[in-house]
């Protein structure tokens, strides 16, 4: 019998792994504690439609990820963005146009990742709270005390703070990940019956509680009954007001959208506010992945890269080189 590798996380990093090593003849089984694939990179079910809340749109640099982002193309889950951007500084907001080529998942970031995990074996809802070493094998054990096993490597695609609990058997990778911070990021999304007299369609802010800003209706293949916006707070706001409530949140990002449109703003007739507690690396890192092949336990993720998810897709893309490589 084969014995399957484990994959902790369903996100862009741990699905880029596991497409690797399922055409390399592999055999892999997922687990993810969400209800669904995607973690930062996935969007929310609401009465405003689906909402990007976390990643707005990625872009590609790398030539492998361009081609990889191609192939989502050709299949019909990524288009090009191409928002009316603008640039808000110093209390002055300014059309900002540029050259850059962004991509979103359509309908929905989601589709992205939802198509990605394919037919692969997967458990959800499932929290992995340890990873332990057999006599030959690894096993996992959940939240619940479920015991899954055995598997012959295990890839950890879940952010720093996450993997370094479950590394306790690989103290040295435990190090490294626990040296590494990521910093929070509140998400808002306001839907208007009447649309923003505004043709601004994404804008970067600086000095301000709020970071960024998109309107939901000018990706494609959104939902346009509404005009929905996603705002983003800034990390440094986000950490300050970081156990506020919800309703409190949308109140002061709501103020500070009107502040920087200079008009006043009607009330939403939809709200919502999503909290990522691990939203982005505090630093830059360019480790690709964290591996002790002799142990087999390979560390991927966004973390290990850009922050961004192209590099989360070329961590996940490692982890599976680095397995496959030890194996020859
Ligand atoms: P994740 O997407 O976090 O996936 C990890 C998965 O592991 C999750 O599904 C989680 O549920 C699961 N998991 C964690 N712990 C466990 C456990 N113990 N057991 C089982 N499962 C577990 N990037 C861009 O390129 N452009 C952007 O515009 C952009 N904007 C962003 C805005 C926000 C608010 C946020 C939060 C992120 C943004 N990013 C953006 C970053 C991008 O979303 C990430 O870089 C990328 O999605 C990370 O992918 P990943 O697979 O490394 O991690
Ligand atoms: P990108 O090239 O569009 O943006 C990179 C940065 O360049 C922007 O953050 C912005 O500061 C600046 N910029 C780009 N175009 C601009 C324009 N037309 N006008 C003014 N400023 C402009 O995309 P890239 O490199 O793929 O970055 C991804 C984005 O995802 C970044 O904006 C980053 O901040 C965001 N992100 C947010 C996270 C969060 O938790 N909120 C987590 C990870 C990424």
């Amino acid at each position: 019998m084969t014995v399957p590798i484990a994959i902790i996380g369903t996100g862009i990093a741990g699905l880029s792994a596991a497409r690797a090593l399922k055409d390399a003849g592999h055999v892999i089984q997922l687990f993810d504690k969400s209800r669904g694939s995607g973690g930062r990179m996935s969007s929310k079910r609401s009465a405003a439609g689906a909402l990007d809340l976390g990643a707005q749109y990625f872009t590609a640099r790398d030539r492998r990820f361009v081609e990889e982002v191609q192939r989502w193309q050709l299949n019909g889950w990524a288009e090009q963005w191409k928002p009316q951007l603008y640039n808000f500084q110093s209390g002055q907001l300014s059309p900002s146009p540029d050259e850059q080529t962004r991509w979103v998942g359509t309908p929905h970031m989601s589709a992205i990742t939802r198509a990605l995990l394919d037919d692969f074996p997967v458990e959800f809802s499932c929290r992995i709270t340890e990873v332990f070493q057999g006599k030959q094998h690894w096993n996992l054990l959940d939240a619940d005390g479920g015991n899954h096993g055995p598997f012959s490597h295990v890839i950890i695609a879940t952010p720093a703070h996450q993997a370094t609990t479950l590394l306790a058997a690989a103290p040295k990778l435990a190090s490294v990940a626990a040296g590494v911070k990521m910093e929070p990021t509140w998400a808002i999304a306001l839907a208007f019956d009447t649309p923003l007299n505004t043709p601004m369609e994404g804008c970067f802010v600086q000095d301000s509680p709020l970071d960024w800003l998109a309107r939901n209706r000018s990706k494609p293949g959104r939902d346009t009954t509404l005009d929905t916006w996603v705002l983003h707070a800034t990390s440094a706001w986000s950490k300050e007001h970081l156990d506020l409530p919800k309703e409190a949140v949308i109140e002061l990002l709501h103020g500070a959208f009107a502040e920087l449109l200079h008009c006043p703003m009607p009330a939403p007739s939809f709200s919502l506010a999503h909290r990522w507690l691990y939203a982005r690396p505090a630093g830059s890192h360019e480790w690709g992945v964290l591996a002790d092949a002799d142990l087999g336990v390979y560390v991927c993720g966004d973390w290990c890269l850009s922050g961004r998810v192209e590099g989360a897709w070329l961590s996940g893309q490692e982890a599976a080189r680095r397995l496959i490589e030890h194996l020859q």
